[in-house]
């Protein structure tokens, strides 16, 4: 196998976790254990980003429309991130990893967001690689949100609209502060956005792959960074840049 490019590492990967159901599925097993493989492979992936020195992870754990799925299912998928973040904080912190979340975190659980919260603050000195989980998250709502939020700042600040660019449109998202991701993977064969960071994907290279979440470990993650190497990335004009 070719070596990845240490040089050429994307700054900023976001991942759309898809497949623990039918990976539970394919093995006549319950649904809730496929979550919990698939937090095993959250830990596999974040490890390797942070060994072959990826700065941003974002992870889509949890999206608005996830709400609909059976009460049952929330409960167990709610328990295990809190529990994945209570096993995980002593090994954030030593292997220098900034937790953070976007999303409508307001909604979530208090037992959960209480975790959530204190494992935010507890890793926020850590400089290594920031892990933004995507809880609650829609990218329609946090686009909702950013005008909602622009309104008042313009109305205070008294600013015409005319002012409002890109860059000032991109602040006031949920990633405001963060590079757009360089590298979009989504597993388990669906070709679609599903809802996630729908304005900060504009130039992004994706990697769809049809390997179910929970069977996405470091050697696909690695072939996907490969793959992201070899691609010439325009940003819509003529120039070689990465
Ligand atoms: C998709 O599987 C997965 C999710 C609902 C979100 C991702 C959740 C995890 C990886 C579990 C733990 C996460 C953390 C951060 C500890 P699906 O149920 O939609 O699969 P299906 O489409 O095959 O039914």
């Amino acid at each position: 196998m070719t070596l990845i490019d240490p040089n050429k590492i994307p700054k900023h990967v976001a991942i759309i976790m898809d497949g623990n159901g039918r990976w539970a599925k394919k093995r006549a097993i319950n649904r809730l254990d496929g979550h919990k493989k698939g937090a095993d492979a959250v830990r596999e992936i974040v490890e390797a980003s942070r060994e072959i020195g990826v700065s941003w992870l974002t992870l889509y754990a949890f999206s608005e429309e996830n709400w609909k799925r059976p009460k049952r299912e929330i409960n167990a998928l709610m328990a295990l991130l809190k529990r994945f973040l209570k096993s995980e904080l002593d090994r954030m912190v030593k292997n220098g990893i900034r937790l953070q979340s976007i999303g409508r975190i307001e909604k979530l659980p208090k037992s959960t967001r209480d975790v959530l919260l204190k494992t935010i603050e507890e890793t926020s000195a850590n400089k290594g690689m920031v892990l933004t989980l995507a809880l609650s998250y829609g990218g329609r709502q946090e686009i909702v949100d950013a005008v909602r939020r622009i309104v008042v700042s313009c109305d205070r600040e008294k600013t015409s609209p005319d002012e409002i660019s890109e860059q000032l449109v991109s602040g006031f998202l949920y990633t405001g502060g963060m590079p757009d991701p360089d590298l979009l993977i989504r597993t388990s064969g669906e070709y679609r956005v599903s809802n996630f960071l729908l304005w900060q994907i504009a130039y992004t290279e994706f990697y769809i792959t049809p390997t179910l979440w929970p069977d996405f470990g470091k050697n696909e993650y690695l072939t996907a960074i490969l793959d992201f190497q070899k691609r010439e990335r325009r940003f819509g004009g003529r120039e070689k840049c990465i």
